[in-house]
């Protein structure tokens, strides 16, 4: 079976292939399995984005979604994450999309499962379907990734999202700058090729910038934060939108804390991609739920009915 559980599983080359699949939806082509498949979407954490728009790609596969919700589940009698999933492969479900706040929440899923498994974001550890449809973007804006410059700014320490970009990024010929609070970049854990600068150095010479929420939920309570400072400091404010280069956009995995880590000006400006990214979303997972359930056991038989 094929499960995507990290970015940094996918070579290159399947990175390319997934974003073309996508990027095939996106062009009007249509798939659906031969026969009836059932799907769960488990969110231990909560989601806007990523919980509808697996929803929207399963319904345009023509799946059926299986409804399951955390907190009308046995989950709240004690039930753990492998009880949970086994038992929806017991009922029939054919695949599950999980998100859950224990970084590497798979592990414990490695042995017994026969199902495949898609991680929609594991603690601070990857969300592989948000780094490919940032890839999408990226891919679809400039038709490469050789040469490029992504900067990545904010809170990149507790940033699942920067560290499933960066590996991929890397490998597919990008350079990566890292920027925001120093207690949030930890400097002598860049990946190799990464460097740290102010976000005004690191704004100007982007052909990318990336900016990442604050992470308040994984602070652990201690987080003193003054948002008109982070502004001033390390936000895209009008100012700084100036420095950067003609034909540059601006990324946000979103929610975005408008007026914190990007002007609310800028939200919707002519650079920013920040809803692109999202209608990008519905392709890039209808790609990996077609790549997992074509390989679940061996491959089966489907339509392709464009
Ligand atoms: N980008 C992202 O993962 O958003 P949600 O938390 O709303 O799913």
């Amino acid at each position: 079976k094929w499960d995507l559980l990290t970015t940094s599983q996918l070579s290159a080359k399947e990175i390319q292939e997934i974003i073309l699949s996508a990027s095939e939806f996106a062009g009007g082509e249509m798939w659906q399995p031969k026969e009836k498949l059932f799907i769960s979407n488990l969110f231990y954490e909560p989601s806007t984005r990523t919980k509808s728009s697996f929803e929207m790609a399963e319904r345009k596969l023509g799946l059926e979604v299986i409804p399951f919700e955390v907190q009308t589940s046995s989950v709240l009698k004690g039930e753990t994450l492998y009880d949970t999933v086994k038992t929806l492969e017991a009922i029939g479900t054919n695949a599950v999309v999980i998100r859950h706040s224990t970084d590497n929440f798979f592990s414990e899923l490695e042995k017994g499962i026969n199902i495949p498994i898609i991680n929609a974001g594991d603690g601070k550890g990857h969300h592989p379907t948000q780094s490919l449809l940032d890839l999408m973007t990226i891919q679809q804006e400039f038709g490469r990734f050789t040469d490029l410059t992504v900067t990545i700014i904010g809170d990149i320490l507790h940033s699942r999202v920067a560290r499933s970009n960066a590996d991929a990024l890397i490998r597919l010929g990008a350079k990566v700058v890292f920027s925001g609070p120093e207690d949030w970049v930890d400097q002598n854990q860049l990946p190799p090729g990464c460097c740290y600068m102010s976000a005004d150095e690191a704004i100007e010479l982007a052909d990318v910038v990336m900016l990442l929420r604050v992470q308040h939920e994984r602070h652990d309570g201690k987080l003193l934060f003054d948002k008109n400072e982070y502004h001033r400091k390390h936000g895209l404010t009008l100012e700084r939108e100036k420095l950067m280069k003609q034909g540059s956009i601006i990324l946000h995995p979103a929610p975005v804390n408008r007026g914190v880590e990007i002007a609310d000006d800028l939200v919707e400006s002519p650079k920013s991609r920040i809803f692109k990214q999202m209608e990008n979303g519905v392709y890039i997972r209808m790609a990996a739920l077609k790549r997992a359930l074509e390989n679940r056991n061996g491959g089966l038989e489907y339509v392709d009915s464009n």
